[in-house]
């Protein structure tokens, strides 16, 4: 796309006429920038000289149309720019996979700072979306290796796309099944899973926000009845997955820290503990298989 160049004055008026349609200014220039590429820095210097002359990539009546359609049907801003930034990334994003959220940047903290006495040979992400979890840990282990997997494959191709993108395509396999399934030849060989799956009960699926329930693919959000079908399924496998003094880090719903926790419990694992996300709401937990004849079983919680 080639460089529009348009006045400061022009760009700062259109912006006031469109904040009078509804949304906030922090939202419109996170548009500006993400979808428009405004360098964020020429924005902020609008403020100070509006003659100033900036570049962006597209013009004020596309801006607009892309506004209006997240004003107007709730169309997600990082659909709209089709990126979205998380951690130190920017990931493709769309329809076919959830958004990746903040909170699950600590999920990725809590995973890299599980304790262990030898390097991560073997770790799998399991229900990856657009592959956030799985680039940052190609990216912390580069020598180990990581297994992504997803039931849709289109959300899986969108995986694909943003491994190469970061250029770490040759770090991680990819594989389409449900959870488990496709990693058999590795059972008992993994060093850490982690996993932030479906868990919203469906029951409250319509109550959802807008821009998730009618524009985030249901099979990333639906989690059964209670909410607890993917954690239960992911739980029952991990025993004879992991390796002895394996990990699994799990995101969960915020109210279901304690079931979650008696799941892994009754599943046979140890050191069984929680993590809260950066609002302190337990929403993580964590758990591993014991090293072959050693007991360590107590509940921690951390965070
Ligand atoms: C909540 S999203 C998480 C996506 C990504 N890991 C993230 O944190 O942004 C859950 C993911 O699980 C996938 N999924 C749903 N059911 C699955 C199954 N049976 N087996 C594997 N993946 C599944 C969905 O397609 C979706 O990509």
């Amino acid at each position: 796309m080639p460089d529009l160049r348009l006045s400061g004055k022009e760009l700062l008026a259109w912006r006031s006429q469109e904040l009078t349609r509804g949304g906030t200014a922090q939202d419109l220039d996170w548009l500006l920038v993400l979808s428009g590429a405004l360098a964020l820095g020429d924005l902020q210097l609008l403020f100070i000289d509006r003659d100033r002359i900036v570049c962006m990539k597209r013009s004020l009546a596309e801006m607009q149309a892309l506004w209006k359609q997240y004003l107007e049907q709730n169309v997600p801003l990082q659909h709209l720019a089709g990126l979205c930034p998380w951690r130190d990334l920017m990931l493709e994003v769309g329809p076919v996979a959830l958004i990746p959220r903040q909170e699950s940047e600590v999920l990725l903290d809590l995973a890299l700072a599980i304790p262990r006495s030898a390097p991560i040979g073997r770790w799998a992400d399991l229900g990856t979306g657009s592959g956030a979890l799985a680039i940052s840990l190609a990216k912390a282990w580069p020598k180990a290796a990581g297994h992504a997997v997803d039931q849709s494959a289109q959300a899986l191709a969108l995986a694909e796309r943003n491994f190469r993108r970061c250029r770490l395509s040759r770090s991680c396999q990819l594989h389409q099944g449900s959870w488990w399934q496709p990693l058999s030849p590795w059972f008992g060989a993994f060093d850490l899973v982690l996993s932030n799956p479906p868990y919203i009960p469906s029951g409250l699926i319509n109550d959802l926000h807008p821009t998730v329930r009618d524009h985030e693919p249901r099979l990333a959000l639906d989690g059964g009845a209670d909410g607890l079908d993917c954690i239960r399924t992911i739980i029952a496998g991990a025993v004879q997955a992991l390796a002895p003094g394996g990990w699994l880090l799990l995101e969960h719903h915020h109210d279901h820290s304690q079931r979650v926790l008696t799941l892994l419990h009754e599943a046979g694992l140890s050191d069984v503990g929680s993590g809260a996300d950066l609002t302190g709401t337990v929403r993580f937990a964590k758990a591993c298989r014991a090293l072959d004849g050693v007991e360590t079983d107590q509940t921690q919680v951390s965070q």
